[in-house]
Formats: structure tokens, sequence, C-alpha cells
């Protein structure tokens, strides 16, 4: 997606070779024009699937995932990273190690909202080992919801998520693709000749 691939090199830093700052529009400040954008084209590559619910996780998700939800029509839900007070009964549970923070959250849904049947795209911000994703296909298939796609805003191509997912047989699909960071380079899969400098 053109818009975010400029969005990415005019305000993206990278911070080392594996970590990329994108606080300015996605991860702090969020770019609401950006984010419709973006659910609108989510909801264009997944044209067809009958999706009934967007499923995300807090707290990054959650942009990319209402404004895909709100084109779909359809429910978003996010799955809670922390106990919450009034989420407390017939909940499903998944456990997601982060590899680039190395912590393990316990992420929860309730049942009253992902139910047998459901046709379920997940929308996540980043894309990396692709342990948030697989914590959420593991809530979907808990309740014998079908996951039909998988959208994702930045996938490290560098990272084994997306082949990992795509090889399961998911349909991924990332707005942006990053082949390589640098310290102050940003290089996209697409046209590894592309790479802006940043200082
Ligand atoms: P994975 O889900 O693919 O396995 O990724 P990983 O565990 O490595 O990522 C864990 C968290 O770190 C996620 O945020 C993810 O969005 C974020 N993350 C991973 N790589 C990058 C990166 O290069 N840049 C940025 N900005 N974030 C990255 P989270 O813990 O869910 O945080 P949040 O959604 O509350 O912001």
């Amino acid at each position: 997606m053109q818009l975010l691939k400029e969005k990415i090199l005019n305000e993206g830093e990278a911070l080392s070779e594996t970590i990329l700052k994108v606080d300015s529009f996605l991860n702090h400040q969020m770019d609401p024009v950006l984010m419709k954008k973006m659910g609108e084209e989510f909801a264009k590559r997944f044209e067809g699937k009958e999706i009934t619910k967007v499923l995300t996780i807090e707290s990054s998700g959650i942009g990319p995932g209402l404004m895909t939800a709100l084109t779909l029509d359809v429910p978003l839900i996010f799955a809670r990273k922390r106990k919450s007070l009034t989420l407390t009964e017939d909940l499903i549970t998944s456990s997601v190690h982060s590899f680039t923070k190395q912590e393990t959250n316990t992420i929860t849904v309730s049942n009253k909202y992902i139910v047998p049947g459901d046709k379920v795209l997940i929308i996540d911000d980043f894309l990396a080992v692709g342990q948030a994703a697989r914590g959420l296909v593991d809530i979907c298939n808990q309740v014998d919801a079908e996951v039909v796609g998988i959208g994702i805003v930045i996938e490290k191509a560098f990272q084994d998520g997306g082949k990992e997912l795509r090889d399961q047989g998911f349909q991924v699909e990332s707005l942006a693709r990053i082949q390589a960071l640098k310290k102050g380079e940003i290089t996209f899969a697409e046209e590894m000749e592309g790479a802006t400098i940043h200082v």
C-alpha cells in the first residue's frame, strides 16, 4: 500500500536491525485518515470471505482493526492482555510469548463475542515471529470459529511469522513488507533497491 510505505519512509525510524519505530502514526499517535484507508484496503483484500467478526489484540491492533470492522460493517473484538474487572467468566485464553519484548502474556476473549461458526478476520499492527497471530488463531480454534484471513499492517519479512502462517494455509495480507532494517535504513521487500536513509 503506497500511502503506508510513504508514511513509513517519511516518519518511520529503524532503531536497530530488528525494530522499526512508527510511533507517530501507528503505535502511539494514530493517523485516523491512514487507519481508514487501511481498513478499506483490508476489506478489499478479503472481499467475498463473508467475515462476521474482526479480531485483534490490544493495543495497537485496535486502530486498524476498528476501521476494517467499520468498512465490513461487523463487530471488532480485541483480545485483552491484562485482566479486566468486568471480563470475569466464560473466557477463552491463549498464551502469547513476545519474542521482541521477551515476555509472555495470557490473552483473553469472552466466548460471548467469538462463537462457533464465526468467520473471523484477524488484524494486527506488526507481524514478526507470528506469536500474536497464532494466539488469536488458537482462540478461534477453541470455539470452532473459522479464521478466514490474517491482515497485517507491517510485516517484517526477514522474520519467520509470515512464511509459517502462509505455509499453514492462511491467507496473510500485509500492507507493507519490510525486507531489511539497519540503523537509519528501511528496505521494503518488493523493492530491495528502494532503501531510504534516515538520520
Ligand atoms: P509476533 O506477535 O509476530 O510474535 O511479534 P513479537 O512477539 O515479536 O511482537 C510483540 C510486540 O512487539 C507486539 O506489540 C508487536 O506489535 C511489537 N513489535 C514487534 N516488532 C516490532 C517492530 O519492529 N516495531 C514496533 N513498533 N513494534 C514491534 P504489543 O506488545 O502487542 O504492543 P502494543 O500492541 O500494545 O503496541
